[in-house]
Order: structure tokens, then C-alpha cells, then sequence
């Protein structure tokens, strides 16, 4: 009986270690694992939407008005506690490199979510600048102006969300502090999975080729001047459009609803199967101009492959890939950085 009951436990052992580090090596097992897997079972636990516990950490552990320490936050949430599709730090310090040669005036984000590519963008800004951040999850939307508004980010979320809030964690839900004990409680559920889940990671991690510390990652290069623009934005008086609704709908009323011109820099991160629908639409809407700069994030996972061949074998534009890895995982990934000629 023993030698059977051994067996079986080494063969389950042996599965959860091939599954752990499929997770971990494999983007579709990575996003499959965290994305639907270990995101319901926690929303089953704490009773909130990942979002939520985002918000709930960032107002746990980050200082007021500070985006730096906001985004800290995420990122350290994200990497230490649970996965999130946040752009990341590594692929965010391509972000804020793109952002700060460009130096747009005006700025579209396709796809805001909690809001964390959206601080990186808005603190690099300069003063008097636009950024419109287009998500169609209202839940989301509420979340990521809670954040924004923790960081210290004005913003503007339009249209307001529906008085009557859904319980469901893909629909709408009251976005608040966290009280005392329900905050206790979140703590003990996530000490447990958390656990549990670095336990089972833990062989894996020793022998894991780079370091896990998230906050262990390279400055960025431009890190003087990241700091100067941050000071800048804290007497500036960038402001943040957040529009709930698909892209689709939204894209062709810009330039009515902000009376503008044409977009300096588009951050395409919303759905993969919209990146090129979308920009051909930002085209015909004649939202681009020559030197316009668009910005894809995923493109290699779970990737985007109409779009990158779109953009790297149009004439109307110059394509450049920039390597890097899946936000918080060392899975690879990349941005494309793509510039409209006209
Ligand atoms: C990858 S997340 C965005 C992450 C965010 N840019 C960041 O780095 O912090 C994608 C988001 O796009 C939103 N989304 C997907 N398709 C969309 C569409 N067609 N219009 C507006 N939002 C969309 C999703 O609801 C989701 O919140």
C-alpha cells in the first residue's frame, strides 16, 4: 500500500512541478495560469477583483501623490503577490524611454486597465499636455481613477459610471478603501495562497537564471531627466482623459469631443485582435501624423500578428522591435514601436 501511495504522490509532485514551470517558461501556460486560473480562484477567496486588491495594496502601502511610488507599488503587488496584465517594469522602461524622446503633446492609450501604464505615461509628460486613456470596463475605469488619483494624477472619467453597481467581477463594482477587518481578512486569504503558491515555486526559483527581486531591475538609462520630467509633473497641470467604451466607438468622436488635430504618440495595449482594426481606424479618422509614433506592447505575447505585419511591411511606416519579457515573468515579449510617415 505504501510503495503505491508513494507513487502517486511522487507522480502528482512530478505534474505540479512540469505545470509550474510551463507557467513560468511558456507565455499561453503563463497567461492561461494566471489569467484564469489563479484570478478566479482568488476573486473567489477575497471577493473582489484583482483590480480591487490592486487598488486596496496601493492604498496600503504607497505614499499619497507620489506616481513613482504608486507605480512601485504595482509593480511590487505584481510581481511578489499575484500577475496582473499591467504593461510591467521592464517593458515600462520602454515606455518611458519612447515617451521621453517623443515628448508628445498629445497622447492615446488603448487600453487602461488599472491604470499603471497610464501614471508612467502621464508623469513624463510636460505641462499642458493630453492624455486620453480609452478602456471599455467600467470596473476597471473606476479603479484605475482611484489610482491615478493616489498617485496624484488629475483625471476625468467619462461617461460616469451606472449608479447601481454589479457584484460581478467582470462587470461594475463600488471601488473604496478597504476597512479594517475586511482589509484583515484579504490579508490572511493572500498570506495563504501566497504561500502555498511560492512553496510550490520554490524549487523552480532556485534554480531560476535571473534574480526575482522586482525592484532589482536596471535604471533606466535616462533616469536624470525621468526624475527632472517628475518634478516638472508635479507643477504641471497634464490631465488624464479616462472614456469608458470600446475603442471602436470612441476613436472616431476625438477629435470633436477635445477638439484636437492629430495624436504625437498612440500606446496600442488594449486587446490583441484590435490593434490593427484600431489603427486603421486612427488613419481613416486622420488622427495620425507624419512622425506620429505608435507604441504596441505584446506583440510577441500572446502577440499580434495581423498588426506587425501590417506596420513592418506598409510603406506608410517604420517598424522597430524592441526585445523584453511578459510583465513580471520571464517569459519573452516585446513592443513594437512603429512611426506613421504620412
Ligand atoms: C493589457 S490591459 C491594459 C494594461 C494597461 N495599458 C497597463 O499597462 O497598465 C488591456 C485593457 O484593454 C481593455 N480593452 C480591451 N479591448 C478594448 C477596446 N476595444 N476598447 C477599450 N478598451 C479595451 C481591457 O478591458 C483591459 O483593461
Amino acid at each position: 500500500m505504501l510503495p503505491i501511495l508513494l507513487a502517486v504522490c511522487m507522480g502528482a509532485l512530478t505534474l505540479l512541478l512540469f505545470v509550474v514551470w510551463r507557467v513560468r517558461t511558456d507565455g499561453t501556460w503563463a497567461l492561461w495560469w494566471h489569467d484564469n486560473y489563479l484570478e478566479r480562484l482568488r476573486d473567489f477567496t477575497s471577493g473582489k477583483s484583482r483590480p480591487m486588491r490592486i487598488l486596496q495594496y496601493v492604498q496600503n502601502t504607497a505614499v499619497q501623490g507620489d506616481a513613482n511610488s504608486v507605480i512601485s507599488a504595482v509593480d511590487s503587488y505584481c510581481a511578489n503577490v499575484e500577475w496582473a496584465m499591467n504593461v510591467g517594469d521592464k517593458k515600462g522602461e520602454i515606455l518611458d524611454a519612447v515617451v521621453l524622446d517623443v515628448r508628445p503633446r498629445w497622447v492615446l492609450e488603448l487600453g487602461t486597465y488599472c491604470g499603471y501604464s497610464t501614471m508612467r505615461i502621464a508623469r513624463l509628460l510636460p505641462p499642458g499636455a493630453r492624455l486620453i486613456t480609452l478602456e471599455m470596463n467600467h470596473h476597471y475605469a473606476q479603479v484605475a481613477k482611484q489610482i491615478l488619483g493616489h498617485a496624484g494624477l488629475d483625471s476625468q472619467l467619462s461617461p460616469s459610471p451606472p449608479s447601481v453597481p454589479h457584484s460581478s467581477t467582470q462587470g461594475e463594482q463600488p471601488v473604496g478603501g478597504a476597512t479594517h477587518s475586511s482589509h484583515s481578512r484579504w490579508c490572511l486569504q493572500e498570506a495563504l495562497i501566497y504561500t502555498t503558491l511560492h512553496c510550490l515555486q520554490l524549487p523552480l526559483q532556485l534554480f531560476s537564471r535571473t534574480s526575482q527581486n522586482p525592484l532589482a531591475t536596471s535604471a533606466p538609462k535616462s533616469q536624470e531627466e525621468t526624475a527632472e520630467r517628475q518634478t516638472t509633473m508635479r507643477n504641471s497641470t497634464c490631465k488624464v482623459d479616462l472614456l469608458v467604451g470600446a475603442s471602436s466607438a470612441l476613436i472616431p468622436q476625438l477629435k470633436k469631443k477635445f477638439d484636437m488635430d492629430k495624436f504625437d504618440l498612440v500606446f496600442i495595449d488594449h486587446w490583441k485582435t484590435s490593434y490593427l482594426p484600431d489603427t486603421k481606424l486612427l488613419e481613416e479618422c486622420d488622427l495620425l501624423a507624419s512622425g506620429t509614433v505608435l507604441l504596441a506592447d505584446n506583440v510577441t505575447c500572446p502577440g499580434a500578428p495581423e498588426y506587425l505585419h501590417y506596420v513592418r511591411n506598409s510603406p506608410r511606416y517604420k517598424s522597430l522591435y524592441f526585445p523584453s519579457q511578459l510583465e513580471y515573468l520571464r517569459v519573452e515579449d516585446g513592443m513594437e514601436k512603429s512611426v506613421f510617415l504620412g
